[in-house]
């Protein structure tokens, strides 16, 4: 046993990941792999709360989302990536713990009433909306947490409330059966979310404002080039406020080195917003580069994403039945053992 601490994270794989990720948990997770003993739960369950009618999404994008994990630097050496439907546990887990928590205080969660909310206002109120399996995703989430025991769970601030949910069923597991489940710390992610092209506050494949970091050089650019600019800026030397301008917005994070010059140009009006589109294109693809080149292997070697994947799930599946056992002595249906 290593006395690392342990992080469990993951991402429901409903989409391919893009440059929100990326500077929102990817770079976090490269970087925690060295100090922590890191989980990376690919959500496909959880996925399937919202897409239980389109399975064929969930199915690809387990591939993808490991392809993008793998390209960006997560070390499969050091992190251990995982499929959640795999590890049955998970889902028994998530049965024993459904007991603690009542309906009303998963519909209190902040984040299920968001999402609720999403849903009515894109699908209109039938009443059909929320399934029992959707209501109790947050219980699910406890169980992926506590499974591998971990300590710390890095995410967005939009996951809080299912973290804090998390806490309130390790508290009464443990105080009804006694001193079994690791209670974790949220560990918020510091960089803001990243803004979407139009200057959305986020990022989405159904906003269409997303780079993806397996977007081709050609796609970068034509996005690039249709981002939302200063709107009071009519010709090319006009001056110009970069703060309001997504160009002047994305170039701080990826023209590090020249954001200074950028943005006094922009603002004495020496400079047009198609050369400074075509700056910040190249500066994105420039940055990119490394993680399209690794994708590009991994596409070639589906194989060894399989294989890494299939590892990565043992290891995760011979963690969470362990806890599954103290969970079934703690609960006293251990039967005949
Ligand atoms: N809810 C997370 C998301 O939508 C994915 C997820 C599932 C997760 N289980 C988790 C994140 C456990 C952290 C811990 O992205």
């Amino acid at each position: 046993m290593s006395d690392k601490k342990i992080i469990l994270t993951g991402d429901r794989p409903t989409g391919n990941l893009h440059i929100g990720h990326y500077f929102g948990s990817l770079q976090n997770r490269v970087k925690l792999q060295e100090e922590y003993e890191q989980y990376i739960l690919i959500a496909d369950v959880q996925a399937l709360t919202d897409n239980f009618n389109n399975p064929e999404k969930v199915r690809k994008n387990v591939i993808q989302v490991a392809i993008d994990y793998l390209s960006c630097g997560i070390d499969p050496n050091k992190s251990h990536i995982f499929i959640q439907s795999m590890i049955p546990e998970l889902a028994e887990l998530t049965i024993y713990y459904s007991n603690l928590v009542t309906v009303s205080r998963l519909k209190r969660n902040p984040t299920i009433k968001t999402e609720i909310k999403q849903k009515k206002e894109l699908f209109g109120d039938d009443g059909n909306l929320v399934t029992y399996g959707f209501l109790g995703y947050p219980i699910s989430q406890a169980a992926d947490i506590t499974a591998f025991n971990a300590n710390i769970v890095p995410v967005g601030e939009d996951q809080e409330p299912l973290i804090e949910q998390t806490k309130e069923i390790v508290r009464k597991f443990n105080s009804m059966y006694g001193d079994v489940l690791v209670e974790p710390e949220i560990l918020l992610s510091k960089t803001a979310r990243v803004k979407g092209l139009d200057g959305n506050s986020k990022m989405g494949k159904s906003l269409g404002n997303a780079i993806y970091l397996c977007d081709s050089e050609e796609e970068i650019t034509r996005k690039v080039m249709s981002a939302l600019t200063d709107t009071t800026k009519i010709k090319k030397d006009d001056p110009a406020n970069p703060e309001v301008c997504m160009v002047g917005y994305y170039h701080d994070l990826f023209s590090k080195n020249e954001k200074d010059t950028i943005y006094s140009e922009c603002r004495a009006g020496a400079r047009g917003c198609v050369n400074c589109k075509k700056q910040l294109a190249k500066n994105i693809c420039d940055y990119l580069e490394p993680i399209r080149k690794k994708r590009k292997y991994y596409e070639n070697n589906i194989k060894l994403v399989e294989e890494i994947l299939m590892e990565g799930t043992k290891k995760a599946k011979e963690t969470a039945s362990q806890t599954l056992k103290r969970v079934k002595e703690a609960m006293k249906i251990n039967y005949f053992e």
